[in-house]
């Protein structure tokens, strides 16, 4: 949140005299015998040695002991396993910190020492990367709405960092890696805000202070007005049920970080600010989450973010479709028929299948007017996209293979894995209405996600696409490692690292 302070870092080479820290972190690779201490220890002192020869910390990944030192040095030491050499990957070291993280927000320790382990398997590199990632994206509170039990006991975030390694490109990889995260907690902190603070105008808003902060970003909003004029149909007949000041808006945000190109990439997130299902309305139990239906717009607008503040060179234009899907009177009915940007009709066959509708008019708008060399989507499309991953993986959707496998290669880096679906024309079928162009849902359970898809594919015109569907990813009902509970602003790392390869 905004009252966080922005954390300092300090650098050391394993040689180097460092003033003491308020925990030192010490990692340790398991081994036959005893775990493998970091090099950068310099010695394994006797205080240190004893829950290891008495056998009670062996290295495990997980295993974590607290020793105190009433002497010189850190008052705290973290013994934190990894587990064993042969089995480490980034990602141990990612969740390996994250819980190193954790410990130290419940010591209260403001400023933290990290030494990295010693073993022959990752790069100082890939050490330094993880263990900053770790730590980052489990240093996130969000406690916006805790008036008076943030009085009693304010969250508590690590404040400053201490890295110890030889990895000379040390300053570098964390600010960028600090970068990204605070697009992360960006995004996680839109989504958790709640949806009648959140609203598309809200989101322009958001936007607007995006803008404003870097010159190669030129923004446009349409409101309701210009939407009618445009002929954004299906963004309006979703949104039209949603009371005064809660109208739909699209969002386009240009940043242009390398002008002499052409090459473009056009990231769209649904903005669904509150998703009720409309007519077809949600039943108790499914509608309760449903603030996090704009964590595609959230991800993609904290993307730019990161993109502006990393000062990338390429042409990126983000485009949010943002709307609220209430109940009321004015609402859109399910039967009825509604135009699209494209002119393609489409038939309301559930109002709850709304995300395809305003993003067939935001793909649209993006194929005919923003010139893309490539368009990925983001969106909490689907329940059934749970049923068929969980929440370990996002869906890819895509009508290209060459954007679809960077997609996935992205995914396995960051972490924020990916699993291709087919687009068969086949299940064209469950999209044909008798009176118009399309039918945005025919009431079958079979293959939903991949319809959705379809629906998507109808509007873009063969320029290479992609669609993830996030619904699984975006928001968690528990905490997993260094992802918090709710919000988990998925996307945000995934695209950074498409858009630019670390
Ligand atoms: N926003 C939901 C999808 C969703 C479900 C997101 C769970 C996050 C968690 C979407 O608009 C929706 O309601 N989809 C329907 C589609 C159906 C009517 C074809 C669904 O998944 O049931
Ligand atoms: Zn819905
Ligand atoms: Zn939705």
């Amino acid at each position: 949140m905004d009252y966080l302070s922005k954390m300092h870092f300090h650098y050391f080479t394993p040689s180097q005299k460092r003033p003491a820290a308020d925990l030192l972190v010490v990692p340790l690779i398991q081994g036959k015998g005893h775990p493998t201490w970091p090099a950068a220890l310099g010695r394994s002192s006797a205080a240190l040695d004893i829950p290891i020869k008495l056998g009670d910390f062996e290295g495990k990944e997980g295993q974590i002991s607290v020793q105190y030192h009433a002497k010189e040095g850190e008052p705290r030491t973290l013994l934190l396993g990894l587990g064993g050499a042969e089995t480490l990957t980034v990602e141990k070291v990612r969740r390996g910190f994250a819980l190193a993280a954790k410990t130290a927000r419940t010591l209260k320790a403001a400023t933290v020492a990290l030494l990295m382990p010693t073993q022959k398997v990752l790069s100082e590199e890939e050490l330094l990367k993880g263990a900053l990632e770790g730590i980052f994206l489990a240093n996130y509170s969000f406690d916006f709405h805790k008036a008076h039990t943030l009085k009693e006991t304010p969250p508590f975030v690590i404040k400053g960092l201490q890295l110890v390694t030889s990895c000379k490109e040390v300053k570098a990889i964390t600010e960028r890696l600090y970068a990204i995260a605070e697009g992360v907690h960006s995004a996680r902190d839109l989504v958790n805000m709640g949806a009648d603070l959140v609203t598309p105008h809200y989101l322009a808003e958001h936007a607007r202070k995006i803008a404003a902060a870097n010159k190669k970003i030129r923004l446009t909003v349409f409101d309701k007005k210009q939407l009618e004029k445009e002929g954004f149909g299906l963004l309006l007949a979703v949104g039209r049920g949603a009371p005064v000041g809660h109208e739909p808006v699209c969002i386009i945000a240009e940043y242009h970080g390398d002008p002499k190109s052409k090459e473009t990439t056009v990231l769209v997130g649904k903005g669904v600010t509150y998703d009720t299902g409309g007519l077809n309305l949600k039943p108790t139990g499914y509608m309760e989450t449903m603030r996090c239906d704009m964590a595609g717009a959230a991800a993609v607008l904290a993307t730019l973010q990161v993109v502006a503040a990393l000062k990338l060179k390429k042409n990126i234009t983000v485009v949010v479709p943002a709307a609220e899907n209430s109940i009321g009177s004015r609402s859109f009915k399910p039967g009825d028929v509604y135009s699209s940007y494209s002119g393609k009709t489409v038939e309301v066959g559930n109002t709850d299948a709304e995300g395809r509708l305003i993003l067939a008019d935001a793909l649209h708008y993006a194929v005919k007017k923003l010139k893309p060399t490539h368009i990925v989507d983001l969106a909490t499309l689907t329940g059934a996209v749970e049923i068929a991953l969980g929440s370990e993986a996002t869906g890819l959707f895509s009508n290209n293979d060459v954007l679809a496998d960077r997609l996935l290669r992205a995914g396995t880096t960051t972490y924020e894995r990916l699993w291709r679906f087919p687009l068969y024309e086949e299940y064209k079928e469950g999209l044909k209405s008798p009176i118009a162009d399309l039918k945005n849902h025919g009431g079958g359970r079979s293959a939903g996600s991949i319809l959705g898809a379809l629906f998507l594919q109808e509007f873009i015109d063969g320029v290479p696409w992609a669609h993830l569907d996030i619904a699984a990813t975006a928001f968690l009902s528990e905490a997993k490692s260094y992802q918090p509970k709710h919000a988990t602003g998925i996307g945000v790392r995934l695209l950074v690292e498409f858009l630019d390869p670390s």
